[in-house]
């Protein structure tokens, strides 16, 4: 088979656990919580068409390739590049794209915990019946409420870090491979509930209108940015999240078709999301540009008034936690990787540093909805300004050094070797990764920057 060096981690145990671990990564808040209220507030049908647009040019491309770049460097993002790029005889700064990622997954980690963190304080609230009978307002009251309380956000994101790196010191075979096979199909199923009830709402049409028809005067530069970050982000490209859970897969394994099973899962539970909670907006009268409380304001709406409700809320909100961690412990994974590999450390001291810095980080993004609101910077909040900085800008950028290495540095001898993909497939990935994929994102770049139009 291939010359690969040998993995310094533990491995999957299959093919399809590894498609559940990827899965759980990419499935998380960016799918249900953060691709309806971005999709509210860039005006709807012409930004979803440019985010599918990015998963499909950029992110399975990309995808490939980041997997592929881990399975064949099989250690953490920053020394997997350094490896790589020693094979490829190229420059050693390569690494620095470790280095990249390894950042932002930190610095994403820190306001994904404190959200994360709000369904599980919606866990309670929808055990205790908070949801009963309420209208928009009490719903919008609850919600506020939450945002107003630095105390009762830095609990639960100071449980939610914590429950994070209980699994991560196990490894991440652990509960990780069970978590994701139970667990996710119940949330592809109580989705579909939620768009069931969406479908007798009475705004169905106009939800459906708002999410798929296009209207190309609702989205600019900047629009457009925020979805090719978006694709990065629900698919966990560009940060080495992808790339290291690529160096525990067995070399056997079939990379694209894995891919496309990922990408297809994770677009679909998004779509699923945006199509339950807009026809609850319109139908409540609601603004569909309130931001990150969107969901929040949202689908305790349909569970105060749905028969069953109560049971469908309450599994709604664990469903989403649990979507959450199999996705934050990727986040921190590269960098636990990291200390382990150069630092001597063992997995649970890793954990408490990396994760003690992140959880402090955090706090700082409570108080960015609440005490720090008006601390701004160029306009931003703390948690506005990570969320750009990250998928935005990170990400993208590290897509692009991902696209470029495995396009341009890599021997094409190596990446056909890896990839083991019929001729016409790997001819197709390979123009996509050389000449759509750097281009396409350098442009995007360049257009927010006003150099381009
Ligand atoms: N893909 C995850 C989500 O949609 C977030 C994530 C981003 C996880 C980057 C890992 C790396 O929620």
């Amino acid at each position: 088979m291939t010359d690969k060096t040998q993995p310094i981690h533990s491995e999957w145990s299959s093919r399809f656990a590894f498609i559940l671990a990827a899965t759980g990564s990419a499935v998380g808040l960016g799918n249900i919580w953060k691709f309806p209220y971005i999709t509210g507030e860039n005006g709807g049908g012409a930004f979803v068409l440019v985010y599918l647009l990015c998963v499909a040019v950029l992110g399975i491309p990309i995808m490939i390739a980041e997997i592929m770049l881990g399975r064949r460097g099989r250690q953490s993002p920053i020394n997997t590049m350094q490896t790589l790029a020693a094979e490829a005889g190229a420059d050693s700064r390569w690494h620095y794209l470790g280095w990249l990622g390894m950042i932002a997954g930190f610095l994403i980690l820190a306001y994904y915990s404190v959200i994360a963190g709000w369904a599980m304080a919606y866990i309670f609230k929808a055990f205790f019946g908070s949801f009963f009978s309420s209208d928009a307002a009490d719903i919008k009251a609850l919600f506020d409420n939450l945002m107003d309380s630095p105390i009762q956000q830095i609990f639960w994101h100071t449980v939610f870090m914590g429950l994070t790196l209980q699994v991560v010191v196990r490894g991440v075979k652990g509960g990780l491979e069970k978590a994701v096979r139970y667990f996710m199909p119940a949330l592809f199923f109580l989705m579909l509930v939620l768009v069931g009830y969406a479908m007798s709402s009475g705004a169905y049409q106009q939800g459906l209108d708002f999410l798929f028809t296009p209207d190309f005067s609702k989205i600019n530069a900047n629009a457009v940015l925020t979805a090719m970050g978006h694709a990065f982000f629900t698919l966990s490209l560009g940060m080495g999240a992808i790339m290291i859970y690529g160096s525990y897969l067995p070399g056997h394994i079939s990379i694209a078709k894995t891919t496309f099973f990922i990408a297809g899962a994770d677009t679909i539970v998004a779509l699923l999301a945006g199509i339950a909670i807009f026809p609850l907006v319109f139908a409540n009268n609601l603004e569909v540009n309130s931001g990150p409380g969107l969901i929040f304001q949202t689908l305790p709406l349909a569970f105060g008034h749905m028969s069953g409700g109560w049971l469908f809320g309450v599994l709604f909100f664990v469903l989403l936690f649990i979507a959450a961690l199999t996705s934050s412990i990727s986040l921190i994974e590269p960098t636990v990787a990291w200390l382990v590999e150069n630092k001597d450390m063992d997995r649970r001291k890793a954990c408490l540093w990396s994760g003690t810095a992140c959880w402090a980080l955090g706090v700082g993004v409570v108080f960015s909805f609440n005490i720090w609101s008006t601390h701004t910077f160029f306009g931003k909040n703390l948690f506005e300004l990570l969320d750009f900085l990250t998928a935005n800008i990170m990400l993208p950028l590290g897509g692009l050094s991902i696209a470029i290495f495995a396009g341009w540095i890599m021997k094409t001898k190596h990446t056909e070797q890896e990839l083991e993909l019929p001729d016409e497939g790997f001819q197709t990935w390979l123009f996509l990764i050389k000449y759509i994929a750097p281009p396409a994102v350098f442009l995007v770049f360049l257009h927010v920057l006003g150099v381009f139009l």
